[in-house]
């Protein structure tokens, strides 16, 4: 099944809630071989959900009974909301998922031991991800369950590898990392947003404002993972005296904007630690 150098064992994957998440992962996959269309499977709650994805992905995907296919996967990929991952183990159970088969789940807020109660023999590995794996770029956080071994954890290392970066985590982290990275990119387009106003404000038309900008993120993002050095020392770097750079800083830090961003990730942090707990927002 796989053609690429990562170590996904042979066998169908089947992502269960394919929605935003799910089709961004699925897509990933496929684009970049990781997986063959037809090892690949979906579900939906609705026959409407599944047509689009079936439409759009070109892989089966099933809103109701799938035991057929779940008897030849070994990995399955839970991308539900927060409030369906009861309902979506439970109709997994009873379509007679393997207890050897690895579950994956992306489903915020929810623990592994919370998953372990529905399916107590399973490997389970939880992963904080984000959607800029929709293009290769995505930033992923990877804790295991009591059942799950090493190379389960490779399994789901080399998977989400195929679309960015991975990292491990305890599982304590898990809501700060949502806060911080699965949230994450909102905070940043907002902050596009805003500058490329910003642009447009000293006269730059909107579309070459946001190109701008959007590179000048890419181009700052890149020279913090390729140098290794801090963001204060590369600041430092283009910020000459009494120059322009140091009047908008000024100005930013009038702005409270590291108070607020980082008060931003405290709150979507604890917000996540609520949706595991089933509470409705
Ligand atoms: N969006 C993000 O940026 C992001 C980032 C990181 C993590 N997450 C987490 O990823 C998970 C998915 O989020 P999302 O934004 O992709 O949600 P979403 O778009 O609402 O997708 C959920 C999918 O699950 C399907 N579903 C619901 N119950 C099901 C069941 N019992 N069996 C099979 N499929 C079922 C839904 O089908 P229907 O369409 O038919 O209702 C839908 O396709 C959530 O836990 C979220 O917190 C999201």
């Amino acid at each position: 099944m796989a053609k690429s150098s990562t170590n996904i064992t042979a066998g169908k994957i089947g992502i269960i809630g394919a929605g935003v998440m799910g089709q961004a992962i699925a897509k990933s996959l496929l684009d970049r071989k990781i997986v063959d269309r037809q090892d690949l499977w979906g579900t939906t709650r609705t026959q409407d959900s599944a047509k689009i994805v079936e439409k759009k992905l070109g892989i089966i995907c099933l809103h109701e009974s799938y035991d057929g296919l779940l008897k030849k996967t070994n990995i399955v990929l839970l991308c539900v909301k927060p409030n369906q991952y009861l309902s979506a183990l439970s109709q997994l159970r009873h379509e007679g998922l393997s207890t050897s088969s690895l579950v994956i789940s992306i489903v915020t807020g929810v623990t592994t031991s919370a998953m372990q109660e529905s399916l107590p023999d399973n490997p389970i590995v939880r992963a904080i991800t984000n959607t800029p794996c929709l293009v290769g770029e995505g930033m992923t956080a990877l804790c295991c369950g009591p059942n799950a071994s090493e190379t389960h954890l490779a399994t789901a290392r080399a998977i989400f590898e195929s679309v960015g970066r991975v990292i491990e985590l305890d599982e304590s982290l898990c809501n700060a990392m949502t806060g911080l990275s699965a949230s994450g990119p909102a905070y940043i387009y907002l902050v596009i947003e805003a500058l490329a106003d910003g642009g447009v404000n000293v006269g730059i038309p909107r579309n070459l404002a946001l190109t701008i900008v959007a590179q000048t993120v890419l181009g700052a993002a890149t020279m913090v993972h390729k140098t290794g050095w801090h963001p204060a020392r590369l600041r430092d770097d283009v910020t000459t005296p009494a120059g322009c750079t140091i009047g908008a800083l000024l100005t930013l830090e009038d702005g409270k904007i590291r108070s607020t961003l980082a008060r931003a990730v405290e709150e979507a942090a604890r917000i996540a630690s609520q949706l595991g707990k089933g509470e409705d927002r």
